[in-house]
């Protein structure tokens, strides 16, 4: 299975010229990658130009995606707009999203549902609070999470399990430089895993792609691939690094 590794470049960078600059120096290292599937999600703006011109070179996701195919909906996308846009991926319910926008697991799931009915990729963001983990919660809340988003999407939505990746997101670890470490992480991700094969049959649950996000970077990459459940990651801050994310890529792909 090839690792995936997502760039969340969240609301940044702040030109496009920037942005360009960034996905080329990605796209030249990408050419040779053979383990590794890499997404760039730019901000919307920069987003379709992007794919527009370098979609056949590497795969493209969006930050969020609205449930409605279309109307009266002020400031949304739809999934359609984004297939022809030739954006394949999307990540769904990341706690910022959740945080400040007040985004709802029965939200995530509208926004799961639209976007597999609509061929989309989906990397869904679950994740417990620094206040929860510390009260020994992280079970619970995360079941809680995989139950509401996932609620009655039929196997029959997941064409083949690389439609879906759940990323395991701490909260207490997004941008704070401070990262479960790759044992935790490890066992979260089996945790998971036994969840997910409550709502799936075993042969997709196994395949579903779990990765680890928060505070990853070139140093601690290598960490979370060397273990057997972390199958990628996705990466914030140091994806707006080339340098940084690049280095990221090639240790993905060599392990
Ligand atoms: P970070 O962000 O790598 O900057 O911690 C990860 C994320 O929010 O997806």
């Amino acid at each position: 299975m090839k690792k995936l590794v997502v760039a969340n470049w969240k609301m940044n960078p702040q030109s496009y010229a920037e942005a360009e600059r960034l996905a080329r120096a990605v796209l030249k290292l990408n050419r040779g990658l053979k383990n590794v599937e890499t997404v760039l999600c730019p901000p919307f703006t920069w987003l379709t130009d992007l794919s527009h011109k370098y979609a056949r070179k590497i795969a493209f996701g969006a930050q969020d995606v609205f449930w409605q195919p279309k109307g009266a909906f002020t400031g949304e996308i739809s999934p359609d707009m984004l297939r022809s846009s030739k954006v394949s991926y999307v990540i769904i319910g990341h706690s910022e999203r959740r945080r400040h926008l007040g985004e709802t697991d029965e939200m995530v799931n509208k926004k799961i549902h639209a976007a597999l009915g609509n061929g989309l990729r989906i990397i869904l963001c679950i994740g417990e609070s620094l206040q929860e983990h510390k009260r020994g919660q992280t079970k619970s809340i995360l079941r809680r999470q995989l139950k509401k988003d996932l609620a009655k999407i039929s196997p029959s939505l997941i064409p083949y399990p690389l439609s879906l990746a759940i990323a395991y997101e701490p909260i207490w670890a997004i941008g704070t430089g401070l990262p479960e470490t790759p044992k935790n992480a490890d066992n979260v991700a089996k945790f998971i895993r036994r969840e997910l094969a409550k709502h799936f049959p075993k042969k997709i649950a196994n395949n579903i792609r779990i990765i680890y996000g928060g505070s990853v970077d070139s140093r601690n990459i290598i960490g979370y691939l060397a273990m057997t459940q972390i199958i990628g990651a996705l990466v914030g801050g140091a994806s707006l690094n080339a340098k940084d994310f690049i280095k990221i890529l090639q240790i993905a792909d060599q392990i």
